[in-house]
């Protein structure tokens, strides 16, 4: 396992760093001869002509090139094909919809054998939409690497911490904590806890980027100087080791003597990241009405419509509520967005019980959603004269400009709510016609 060698701070920043001394070279990046003996490669993760402050690419110094592989064939996973892109062309109900969390594997199963995809639109091919995957895993990545062709990966750890060994570097993530593997980008998963779940938003679209801030100034939400790349960390090792790679919604194996993991220096602007979403500086209402959610954007996904996003990812941290004459929990809405959420810790603000960290909940466009019953009784008779704090909570959103249909196993899965809707037949009618 290859040990983490700390961060660099700042994000989507012009990175330098070496694991060697004296291996990135100067003045250039395709040198005759790289230093030490190694080989130069360019990865780029945007067209060579994207606006240089949309323009991503990193080169690497590595000890053979990426293309030294077998030949890739089909892979199937010994517990059956859980992980792709087959969200269907066929009616999608129109239901709210909501999950338990996924069960723990009851025999080995690693990181990429873990993934059970749920929902997802846009395809890998067309580069928009999203696949959104649940985790569960038992076992260290042994031997394999992996790396995804289709997508951007944002892993939101919901139990376990995950040892997330890149080819640019180490990033160690712990719940409430978030790691963003670029397109293409090989790595390995190992579980310092034994067992690890979650969940996955794997980006087809545009590279996830902080949100402009409008009015909120040059600071606040996500701070960018909370965002850490790996330093350079390597491993020079050889044996018959297995390359995952995923490839317009399939999953593929080739044999591959060596580790993949064997970038010594790199330097540019397309690297892995993680963030910490205790470090969200959380901005709300201070007079009246609950603002819309994307004041709690932490990274988006743009689509080519401008303020029309892709994906949001969007958080609902601890806060303070003290709104006066209002109803403080979410509203009642239909949304032209899609959302999907999770929880990672804690209980949401807009549902008593139901709602497990680990669990998940799909609202698609126009669906009406909001608070339970119990939630909505209690916020219209709370003491308003009192502030009040929500102190242990972590959910999250992924939002999305396209409906998000899910799979087949999602809607038969065994951890499907069937009764979810039940949670709003107690809303009672208060409605009282004026006398005369
Ligand atoms: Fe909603």
């Amino acid at each position: 396992m290859i040990l983490s060698t700390g961060y660099q701070s700042g994000f989507g920043n012009e990175f330098a760093t070496e694991a060697v001394p004296g291996t990135l070279p100067i003045g250039r990046n395709s040198p005759q001869r790289v230093a030490h003996g190694l080989y130069a490669e360019q990865l780029s993760g945007t067209a060579f002509t994207a606006p240089r402050h949309a323009n991503h690419r990193s080169w690497l110094y590595r000890i053979r090139p990426a293309a030294m592989h077998g030949t890739f064939e089909p892979y199937v996973p010994a517990s059956g094909p859980s992980f792709h892109n087959d969200f269907g062309d066929g009616p999608v109900t129109p239901d709210q919809l909501r999950w338990n969390p996924l069960p723990m594997p009851t025999s080995p199963v690693d990181f990429v054998d873990g993934l059970f995809t749920m929902a997802g639109n846009g395809s890998p091919a067309a580069q928009n939409g999203v696949a959104i995957h649940l985790y569960a895993a038992n076992r260290d990545m042994q031997g394999r690497y992996f790396y995804d062709a289709d997508g951007e990966l944002l892993i939101v750890p919901q139990q376990g911490r995950l040892h997330i060994a890149t080819e640019l570097g180490v990033l160690e993530v712990e719940p409430q904590q978030i790691a963003a593997i670029p397109r293409g980008v090989r790595f390995a998963v190992s579980l310092p806890d034994g067992g690890a779940r979650g969940y996955v938003c794997e980006n087809f679209g545009a590279m996830l980027r902080l949100p402009d801030l409008g009015p909120i100034g040059s600071n606040g939400l996500a701070n960018p100087r909370d965002f850490l790349t790996p330093n350079a960390a390597f491993e020079d090792v050889e044996g018959e080791f297995e390359l995952i790679g995923k490839f317009q919604g399939h999953l593929w194996r080739a044999d591959i003597g060596h580790s993949p993991l064997d970038v010594v220096g790199w330097h540019g602007n397309y690297a892995p990241y993680l963030y910490d979403l205790r470090r969200f500086n959380t901005i709300g209402s201070i007079s009246y009405d609950h603002p819309d959610p994307s004041i709690f954007l932490v990274l988006h996904s743009p689509s080519d419509t401008p303020g029309t996003s892709n994906m949001d990812f969007v958080i609902f941290p601890p806060r303070w509520l003290v709104a006066q004459d209002t109803f403080r929990p979410p509203w009642f809405h239909r949304n032209i967005a899609s959302e999907f959420m999770g929880l990672v810790h804690g209980a949401y603000d807009a549902k008593a019980e139901g709602f497990s960290p680990g669990g998940a909940s799909l609202h698609n466009s126009m669906t009406g959603h909001g608070p339970d019953s119990a939630t909505f009784e209690k916020a219209s008779a709370a003491d308003l004269a009192r502030p009040d704090v929500i102190g242990d909570t972590m959910a999250f959103m992924f939002e999305t400009r396209a409906v998000i249909r899910p799979t087949r196993q999602a809607l038969e899965a065994a951890h499907r709510q069937r009764e979810y809707q039940a949670c709003w037949a107690g809303l009672k009618k208060h409605y009282a016609a004026p006398k005369g």
